[in-house]
């Protein structure tokens, strides 16, 4: 459990003299502009703090949740070596999860408060997975586009400058590189296979992809804090700029695949030397995010039972850790 009065974990100052915070601050960017990285007990502003607490914190939410599309079909896969898979990337993306929650708790927020901002409904998470995975062809599409739109994102994330969250997407990311190729492949054998195996992965695509575009968050001029965040290298690229990459790398890969993007707009722009792609639909992603998308009770929902349903694996481990912990303490005495 965090101890505040313990350890303040670089919490910022009351400082002693004025201007003070000034010179502190002053330090805190050059560190910043020189790439060397703040670590968890360093002076760092309130703000930088929190904004990381909410980011990471979403982000290891978006982890957890994204179990449940893809874990609805674990007992579904067609083969043995598909189901195999699907398990040991379902477990990386709890692994994920995890790894990110110890991240944000170095900031100074305990595990049981972020786990209890994700199921009362206070905490975001990717909009993405509150859409339903209705065939097979849906966890192709997933690692495909939705792990191809993470990796895209978390990339740039490595150079972050809060070590605990960069050093996490270095490792994180060669994960969602083999998750990509997975959902990849599967897209491969459907449309290689009978034309209503293609048809599945085609109508995934369609239902797919505007969901994938908006992972990449609201468009520039509407996002709030991005400037700060990107002075703060806490943001390395626009929500813009990483989205048209998205779409320059996997329309070439749909091309591939011989299945069509539910765009009529989409085209390549010459002038540009990137693909042109039609208006996104903001209100949906809007109204997902709020928590009207067509799952997002059901994954509450889920997330809740499980908890209640471990309630007695923890009761248990507790009490054996307990009982182990006195056992040790009247041996040595
Ligand atoms: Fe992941
Ligand atoms: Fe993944």
């Amino acid at each position: 459990m965090y101890t505040q009065a313990l350890d303040t974990h670089g919490k910022e100052p009351v400082p002693p003299v004025a201007g003070e915070a000034d010179s502190h601050a002053a330090r805190f960017q050059a560190r910043i502009d020189e790439e060397e990285k703040i670590e968890p007990k360093d002076w760092m502003p309130e703000a930088y703090r929190q904004t990381l607490i909410r980011q990471i914190s979403q982000h290891a939410h978006s982890e957890i949740v994204g179990m449940l599309p893809e874990g609805n079909w674990i007992t579904r896969a067609p083969t043995l070596k598909r189901k195999a898979v699907l398990i040991a990337k379902v477990q990386d993306e709890g692994g994920h999860g995890m790894y990110l929650y110890s991240a944000a708790e170095t900031l100074g927020i305990s595990r049981a408060e972020m786990l209890e901002q994700l199921l009362s409904g206070a905490a975001k998470y990717s909009s993405i997975f509150n859409y339903p995975t209705l065939t097979w062809a849906d966890i192709g599409a997933i690692g495909w586009l939705v792990d191809g739109a993470a990796i895209m994102n978390q990339i740039p994330l490595c150079r972050c400058s809060f070590g605990p969250y960069s050093r996490a997407m270095i490792r994180i990311c060669k994960e969602e590189s083999f998750h990509q190729r997975q959902g990849f492949d599967i897209m491969i054998k459907l449309c290689q296979g009978r034309a209503e195996q293609k048809a599945m992965a085609q109508d995934a695509l369609n239902r797919w992809w505007w969901p994938s575009l908006m992972m990449f968050g609201p468009p520039d001029a509407d996002s709030v804090h991005s400037a700060q965040s990107a002075l703060w290298k806490i943001k390395i690229l626009s929500n813009d700029e990483l989205r048209q990459r998205f779409v320059d790398q996997t329309v070439p890969q749909a091309d591939y695949l011989g299945i069509k993007m539910p765009d009529p707009l989409l085209k390549w722009n010459e002038q540009r030397g990137h693909y042109d792609f039609g208006p996104i639909d903001w209100e949906e992603f809007h109204n997902v995010i709020k928590g009207n998308g067509p799952c997002n009770r059901d994954r509450l929902r889920t997330r809740v039972q499980a908890r209640e349903d471990g309630a007695w694996v923890r009761e248990a481990a507790l009490a054996y850790a307990e009982k182990r912990a006195a056992k040790a303490m009247k041996e040595a005495a």
